[in-house]
């Protein structure tokens, strides 16, 4: 079994240490913030996400957590798991990165530096030159990238649909390769560029297609088809696949609009405008705005109306509220001068811009509300459309911006229903003065 060091102790690091170290590695995670490293000695979570918890327990006597980086020295691989938000030109922000690089102590051995950061292509390359210049020639490098996904981290990790590695030297990819030999998954490698390339590839093509199917939602409302079944359809074809083809209002989160950017970005310093990538972002921003639109085809000016927003977390299973949907949704019903009232059964409301009042249930969310619009798909929404519910409400409305209910069973229970990209009933729209 191997020795990893992981530096950064945010969710790639602690949901990556976790598994090594349920796989029988040795992990020690340096963070430079206390209180973190404090709580993760003490098997506390800085964060939520499903199964972390009881593998940190579990794995206890094989993980340590540590404020000094002199506690790496000895360790066979040593994981970069920083983060990389963008900067004001919407390029990736790899000073962590460098911090990391520039830190590292004496190193005996062959140590080899693993980036899963995501990155730009290029990067490890400048890194390679950066440990040479320093000396370092000793110490490897490979890109191994991260494709968990929050909520599912610990199952993505295990049973993940591919793992790759890219090296400058093949017995280096080889070793990383060994870390995860208890995992049945093929292994792509590749040059350390291709590697950067496939992580920005991937969710590149995960966005395009939430993109593309939510500007098929908005034809379908023009026409009078339902995307639902439309994406059934589309999706049964193997050549396709159903995957990420859910219409809703847009995607969110700390991964998808800091790596489209980076991608649009990385591509224009080279002198190619990714028209297409440019264009999946557009309509991620517009989509977000639609359920304005429909508010205010229903209910008139929305000043002086109350909204309730169900669900504020990017994506359900999650507290995480970054770039969420919720936030622009807010931002855009306070400046229409609505009253925001909002709920989640994890995410913090108190991170809403301006004055959003918190409910901490459903129906206290939606008692004496104008329209409830379902922004997340928790379960607990998944049974809205109740009696109790639509007498609590001043006007039954609901804008679904998941595509959650069934909007047959929402109106025979009284309601006013709208997804996004179905049909309306044929007396939906009742504009108020
Ligand atoms: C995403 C990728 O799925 C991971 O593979 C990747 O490792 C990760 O980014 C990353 O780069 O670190 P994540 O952001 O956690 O993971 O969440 P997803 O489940 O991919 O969802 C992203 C957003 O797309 C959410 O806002 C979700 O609501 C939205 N979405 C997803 C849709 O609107 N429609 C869909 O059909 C699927």
């Amino acid at each position: 079994m191997a020795k990893v060091g992981i530096f950064g102790a945010g969710w790639v690091g602690v949901c990556t240490a976790v598994c090594f170290a349920e796989l029988g590695h040795e992990v020690v995670v340096r963070d430079v913030v206390p209180e973190k490293v404090d709580a993760l000695s003490h098997g506390q979570m800085p964060f939520h996400e499903a199964d972390v918890p009881e593998l940190l327990e579990r794995n206890l006597e094989r993980l340590s957590f540590t404020l000094d980086v002199d506690d790496v020295v000895g360790c066979d691989f040593l994981f970069v798991c920083v983060d990389t938000p963008p900067t004001y030109s919407g390029d990736a922000d790899l000073s962590r990165v460098w911090t990391v690089v520039d830190e590292l102590p004496e190193l005996p051995g062959h140590p080899i530096l693993v980036m899963k950061s995501t990155v730009p292509v290029g990067t490890g390359e400048k890194i390679r030159a950066g440990l040479d210049h320093r000396g370092l020639t000793h110490v490897g490098y490979a890109s191994n990238p991260e494709f968990l996904a929050e909520g599912t981290a610990v199952r993505d990790f295990m049973r993940p649909d591919r793992i790759v590695v890219g090296a400058f030297d093949s017995a280096d990819a080889d070793a990383v390769a060994s870390l995860y030999d208890k995992i049945d998954a093929p292994i792509v490698r590749s040059d350390v560029n291709s590697a950067e390339m496939i992580k920005l590839a991937a969710n590149a093509a995960l966005m395009t297609r939430i993109s593309f199917i939510n500007e098929i939602a908005n034809v379908c409302e023009a026409t009078g088809a339902d995307v639902v079944k439309v994406a059934e359809g589309v999706g049964l074809d193997n050549r396709i696949g159903s995957k990420f083809l859910r219409a809703g209002i847009g995607y969110g989160g700390s991964c998808f609009p800091k790596d489209s950017l980076a991608l649009k970005q990385l591509a224009s310093n080279s002198g190619y405008h990714f028209q297409l990538l440019a264009a999946v972002i557009e309509v991620n921003e517009l989509q977000k705005r639609r359920v304005i639109g429909k508010l205010s085809r229903h209910l008139g000016s929305l000043r002086g109306k109350t909204v309730a927003l169900l669900g504020i977390a990017f994506k359900p299973d999650t507290d995480d509220m970054r770039e969420a949907p919720s936030i622009v949704l807010a931002s855009r019903l306070l400046a229409e001068g609505a009253t925001v009232r909002a709920w989640d059964p994890v995410a913090d409301v108190s991170k809403l811009p301006g004055s959003v009042e918190r409910a901490d249930t459903v129906l206290e969310a939606v008692t004496g509300a104008d329209a409830a619009v379902i922004v997340t798909e928790w379960d607990e929404l998944k049974g809205l459309a109740t009696a109790e519910v639509r007498d609590a409400m001043r006007n039954p409305l609901i804008v679904d911006g998941r595509n959650v209910l069934d909007p047959a069973e929402a109106r025979r229970a009284g309601f006013v229903y709208e997804g996004m990209g179905r049909p309306l009933a044929p007396n939906d729209v009742n504009v108020e003065a």
